[in-house]
């Protein structure tokens, strides 16, 4: 396997809005980031993703982009970036930037040109389309709820947004949509930028005729995805930005592709043949939710360790041959890992830690999403009215004129929300957990009282120092990040357990995944020559307890290094 530093590297999200506020406005911004890069530095964090700071009128915060070269005004100025990077760099981090490029917002220049005139020369820019029949140009539903298509009286055409009707889709079956996307990376890399993390990247080719979508709900509008996602010109798109643009540059590149395979990724990212280094599956993130076929919402149901174990380990094993995987549990769009995979309330601080062993200890550039590192948890706010996300605000609406009795369709959020992960960064005690001195733009998690990264830094023992570890840890032993996975007890429902292996060096990588205790076998084929070293443990562990068989308390995490 060749080496690359970007799988040695750690990546460290960042949500701008919610991550710290240096104006009082009650929005986080540029310069709020800057007063935290000593914080990022002390974590250890290699890379830096930045989610969308360009232009926006911000209908999905900032995920509608309407000036791709200049910042968001609640985030500051282009001089503020530009001390951002210089801070960033001079302490050895890379920035990663938001790449959102499948839609623009509808306040963008061209989508402005575009609906003034079916001549105009931005025209093509977008996916315009007749009627048929009185109704819309397919059955599609838009991932945020109602149809994918939106009417425009000045052409009496529809355009097709796949998101929120202020989203429309860019036409990259258009040479000028790719080369003006191209320039604009250019930009950006020729002002320093580190990398991209592609939005929804592998939606930009839709298969022609754009056909409607098979009927597998209620509802008039259906899902397309198989029309829009992986489409037919996917990987000659990719394949021609590489050519144009990243093959000029030493960066990361991840892509995030809802609706893959394993065969898509190993495709995307083989380092031969594909085009971007990692992409973002979603089949984990799945795992314990289904989309409501009334309501479209999202709605929690029961996971299972066995089903996670056969998921991740698919993905391990099927990348392994010139592939590279990206290993999460959440980000700004999904519910707080801790509270999906582990417990958020007695065992929060040993199941975070046991979480953080498993996202690090897989073959893969591992990916913390900020207030991950102290253990921030989901929200349940108790009021719709404190809830942001465009997404959740729309499907409430449905499901409440579909006549779902609003409590109900309240219960049914709260778990699956976006707006967990985007509750302020709770960095101390103080009002609003020291996030802004002004009125937050959404409201900070109650638990911040002590859950809050002061806390975490006075504490010797603290999921911080724990994340501090683990990042160490893969910078000493390069079994952590080149070794091949193999999964052990793949039928166990309670512990995870696997080994990495490189050469005579072997790692194995033991998790409990439930609040009771659980009795650890070595399997026999697992051998060693030396004294097994513990090299991690979020539990205080007797150093002359064999490795052949323990009891493994709630929620533990152990990685054992043996040679061979
Ligand atoms: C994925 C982004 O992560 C999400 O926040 C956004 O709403 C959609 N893509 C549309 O850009």
């Amino acid at each position: 396997m060749n080496k690359a530093w970007w799988k040695e590297s750690v990546v460290y999200q960042i949500y701008p809005r919610s991550f710290k506020d240096s104006n009082g406005d009650g929005i986080g911004d540029l310069r709020g980031i800057i007063e935290k890069l000593d914080y990022l530095q002390e974590l250890g964090i290699d890379v830096v993703w930045l989610s969308p700071v360009y232009k926006s009128p911000n209908d999905d915060n900032g995920y509608d982009i309407s000036n791709y070269q200049d910042i968001m005004d609640e985030f500051g100025t282009l001089a503020d970036w530009e001390a951002l990077v210089a801070g960033m760099h001079k302490r050895g981090l890379k920035l990663v930037m938001d790449l959102v490029v499948n839609h623009t917002s509808d306040e963008h220049s061209w989508f402005q040109q575009s609906r003034q005139a079916k001549d105009n020369p931005y025209r093509d820019f977008y996916i315009w389309r007749p009627g048929k029949d009185g109704q819309e140009p397919n059955n599609w539903v838009s991932f945020f709820s109602g149809s994918a298509w939106q009417y425009d009286e000045t052409t009496d055409e529809y355009f097709l947004h796949v998101f929120t009707k202020r989203q429309p889709d860019l036409n990259w079956e258009n040479p000028k949509v790719r080369q003006a996307v191209y320039d604009m990376m250019h930009w950006w890399l020729q002002k320093g930028v580190d990398g991209f993390r592609m939005d929804v990247i592998n939606l930009i080719s839709k298969v022609p005729g754009l056909p409607d979508a098979p009927i597998t709900g209620e509802g008039k509008y259906q899902f397309g995805g198989q029309f829009f996602a992986n489409g037919p010109r996917l990987m000659e798109f990719l394949r021609e930005m590489k050519d144009e643009v990243l093959s000029h540059y030493d960066i990361i590149t991840v892509g995030e592709t809802p609706l893959v395979t394993t065969q898509h990724g190993l495709e995307m990212t083989h380092e031969e043949t594909g085009a971007l280094n990692m992409v973002f599956q979603f089949e984990h993130m799945d795992l314990d939710r289904e989309r409501d076929s009334v309501t479209n919402l999202l709605v929690a149901k029961p996971w299972h360790l066995t089903a996670l174990k056969e998921i991740m380990g698919r993905w391990q094993k099927d990348l392994e041959t010139g592939g590279w995987n990206s290993l999460y549990l959440d980000n700004h769009d999904q519910p707080r890992g801790l509270s999906r995979f582990g417990d958020d309330g007695r065992y929060r601080v040993e199941s975070a830690k046991m979480l953080a062993t498993f996202v690090h200890m897989q073959q893969g550039t591992p990916y913390i999403y900020q207030g991950d590192e102290i253990g921030m948890t989901n929200v349940a706010f108790p009021s719709i009215e404190d809830y942001r996300d465009v997404w959740l605000l729309n499907g409430y609406q449905q499901a409440v004129e579909q006549g779902v009795d609003p409590e109900k369709v309240l219960a049914m959020i709260q778990p699956t929300s976006r707006d967990n992960a985007r509750t302020p960064m709770q960095w101390d005690a103080t009002a609003h957990a020291g996030f802004t001195s002004g009125e937050p733009w959404i409201k900070v998690n109650p638990n911040y009282v002590h859950i809050n990264t002061q806390q975490a830094l006075a504490d010797p023992d603290s999921i911080f120092y724990y994340y501090q570890k683990l990042i160490r840890l893969r910078k000493q032993h390069s079994v952590i990040v080149y070794g091949t996975y193999d999964l052990i007890l793949p039928d166990d429902e309670q512990i995870y357990a696997f080994t990495r292996t490189l050469g005579n060096e072997q790692l194995v990588v033991i998790l409990n995944f439930k609040a009771e205790t659980a009795v650890f076998r070595l399997p026999d084929h697992i051998t060693y020559t030396t004294q097994p070293e513990l090299l991690i443990s979020n539990y205080e562990v007797d150093p002359a307890q064999s490795i052949e068989q323990f009891d493994l308390r709630p929620f533990e995490a152990r990685v054992y290094h043996l040679t061979n």
